[in-house]
């Protein structure tokens, strides 16, 4: 048969074959990296909102606790945001002319709640709840990091389901004892493992169907 490209034609298609699939793989490479670093899910992006609430001032400095604004954290799926009467119980006496203040004076005056700008949110089709979290000994910690000291929210976690499983396949990992769910000073034992496989054991948490897609998939 007749040859119909030159024999140098080879090699350079071949080669032309050969950057293709680099580049196709570079690509690919480049945008799961860019999807598990947090490009594209804003960990560690702290998240502007309408008033600069700070925690580390209401928390650190102030010593109100988690549980007096996210009021039903240990009772249903939702943690809850505080109603703007929450922040009048002590706005209503001090910082009462502050104009940083007057977005929460006028939703108290007008009863129209403040629009928070949301920092977790997970897709509808994935379940989630707070109260099995927190009654099994998981700490705000240990999923939001120390909100207690920052000054505007951002996300720790990605909230990726690698992330929800990492923790659902080895819950002795991070599980402590219920009355430090609150506790930011907290430190985990040497022999973690070991002291948490006993609260596993002592909670009674269902390891076996942890990684059911049906659990967060319902
Ligand atoms: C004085 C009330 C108050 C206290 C106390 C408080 N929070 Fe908040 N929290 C808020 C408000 C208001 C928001 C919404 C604005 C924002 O995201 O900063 C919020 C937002 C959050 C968010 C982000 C919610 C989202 O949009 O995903 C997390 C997580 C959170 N708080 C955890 C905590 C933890 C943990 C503690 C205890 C260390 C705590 N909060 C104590 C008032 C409070
Ligand atoms: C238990 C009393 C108390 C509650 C409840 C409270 N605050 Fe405050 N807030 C204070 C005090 C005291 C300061 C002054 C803090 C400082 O300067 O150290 C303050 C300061 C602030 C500031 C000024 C910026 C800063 O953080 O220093 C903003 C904004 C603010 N609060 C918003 C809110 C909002 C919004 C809520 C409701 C979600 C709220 N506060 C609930 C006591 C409270
Ligand atoms: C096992 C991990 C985990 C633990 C433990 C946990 N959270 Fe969350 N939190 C989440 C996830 C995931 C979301 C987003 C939920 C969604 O979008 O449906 C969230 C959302 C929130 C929100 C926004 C409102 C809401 O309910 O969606 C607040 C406020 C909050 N958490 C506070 C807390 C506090 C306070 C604690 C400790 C008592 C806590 N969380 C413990 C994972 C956790
Ligand atoms: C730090 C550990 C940890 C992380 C992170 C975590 N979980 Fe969990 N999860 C647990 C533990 C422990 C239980 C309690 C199991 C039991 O005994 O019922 C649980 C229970 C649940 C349940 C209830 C299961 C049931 O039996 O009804 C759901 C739903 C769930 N997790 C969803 C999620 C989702 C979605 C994420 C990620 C966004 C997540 N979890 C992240 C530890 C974790
Ligand atoms: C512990 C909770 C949990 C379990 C168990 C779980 N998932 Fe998910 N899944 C999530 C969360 C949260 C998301 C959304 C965040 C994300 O995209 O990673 C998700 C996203 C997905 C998606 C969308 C993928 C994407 O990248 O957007 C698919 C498909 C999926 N899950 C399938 C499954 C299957 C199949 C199983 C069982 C083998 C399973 N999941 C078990 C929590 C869970």
């Amino acid at each position: 048969m007749a040859q119909i490209f030159h024999p140098s034609m080879r090699v350079i298609s071949r080669a032309s074959i050969i950057v293709v699939f680099l580049l196709v793989g570079f690509v690919g490479w480049v945008s799961w990296d860019m999807y598990r670093s947090g490009y594209f899910t804003d960990v560690n992006v702290p998240k502007e909102q309408p008033i600069p609430f700070s925690h580390e001032h209401h928390v650190n400095g102030l010593g109100i606790s988690c549980g007096y604004c996210h009021t039903s954290v240990e009772k249903s799926a939702f943690a809850g945001i505080p109603p703007t009467h929450t922040c009048m119980t002590c706005h209503s006496q001090i910082w009462t002319g502050a104009p940083m203040l007057e977005p929460v004076r006028a939703s108290y005056r007008t009863q129209r709640p403040l629009e928070w700008n949301r920092v977790h949110d997970l897709p509808d089709f994935a379940y989630f709840n707070h109260s099995i979290h927190v009654k099994k000994g998981m700490s705000c910690q240990v999923c939001h990091g120390n909100v207690n000291m920052m000054p505007l929210v951002w996300k720790q976690s990605t909230l990726q389901m690698a992330w929800c499983l990492d923790c659902h396949r080895q819950p002795e990992k991070f599980i402590r004892p219920v009355e430090e769910i609150y506790n930011f000073e907290y430190r985990p034992p040497q022999d973690q493992i070991a002291f948490g496989k006993e609260l596993v054991k002592k909670y009674d948490v269902k390891t076996k169907q942890l990684t059911d897609c049906s659990i967060c998939h319902r």
